[in-house]
């Protein structure tokens, strides 16, 4: 019922020369599972131009949560729409610790996002010393309530929710298949019944080796793959078994 998505952020990595070997070897992966690439912003319309034609979607890794206007430096959904854009990534964990993303703004991002027609993939998690005081399933209702408070439940279910639990990001700790289920079976109970459809992400040091048993549980219904993206090898393995 819910097909699977397999999404490579790129994060601020690559020029010119590797995205085009990404891009060919993005061409060629045959799998059954959805595909969305999030290229660095400037990159984007050369990947939509070199994916073209394909099943590969693409989408930007953060947006404003304004319209339009003097905000220096931002990037509208608008924008990342008319220029073909499907996806955006929303609340990602860098964005938040990094940039001061509050969870009001993450909110605000996600109906822009949706409003202007894409679909957004928000991310919620927690970190270690969250984990530890055992706060986890606390900390990620409150994420995604806000986003519910504010764009409405249907919405959310309509888009797609990444866990990506913090200290899993980039560290090379996967959480386990079972610490992944417990809470995307969590994430989907607080959706309701509609969570149903609702496709939910697990992300954080996703590689080939260990995507096959995260994708065998019952609420993991794809990947949200950073590092392991710009390898095209290992990203076509792991699209492959989703
Ligand atoms: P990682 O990143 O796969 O490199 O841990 C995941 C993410 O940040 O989305």
């Amino acid at each position: 019922m819910r097909h699977p998505l397999v999404a490579g952020n790129w994060k601020m990595n690559g020029d010119s020369e590797s995205i085009a070997t990404l891009i060919s070897g993005l061409l060629e992966i045959q799998c059954e599972a959805d595909i969305a690439v999030f290229p660095p912003h400037i990159y984007i319309p050369l990947v939509i131009a070199g994916v073209g034609g394909s099943s590969v979607a693409v989408g930007g890794q953060s947006a404003s949560e304004h319209k339009a206007g003097a905000y220096t430096g931002e990037t509208s959904c608008q924008m990342l729409r008319d220029v073909g854009c499907q996806y955006v990534i929303v609340g990602h964990s860098e964005r938040r610790s990094i940039y001061g993303e509050s969870s009001q703004q993450v909110a605000e991002k996600f109906v822009v996002a949706q409003l202007s027609g894409m679909t957004p993939i928000l991310c919620v998690g927690e970190t270690l010393e969250q984990r530890d005081k055992g706060e986890t399933l606390n900390v990620i209702a409150e994420q995604l309530g806000l986003v519910i408070e504010l764009a409405g439940l249907d919405a959310v279910c309509k888009a797609v929710v990444a866990y990506e639990p913090v200290w899993a990001i980039g560290t090379g700790k996967t959480a386990t298949a079972e610490q992944a289920q417990s809470v995307h079976q969590d994430i989907r109970r607080q959706l309701g019944e509609s969570g149903a459809k609702t496709r939910i992400l697990y992300g954080g040091s996703v590689k080939a080796a260990n995507a096959a048993e995260l994708f065998l549980q019952p609420d993991i219904d794809g990947a949200l793959v950073g590092g392991a993206s710009l390898d095209v090898s290992e990203f076509s393995e792991i699209c492959k078994l989703a």
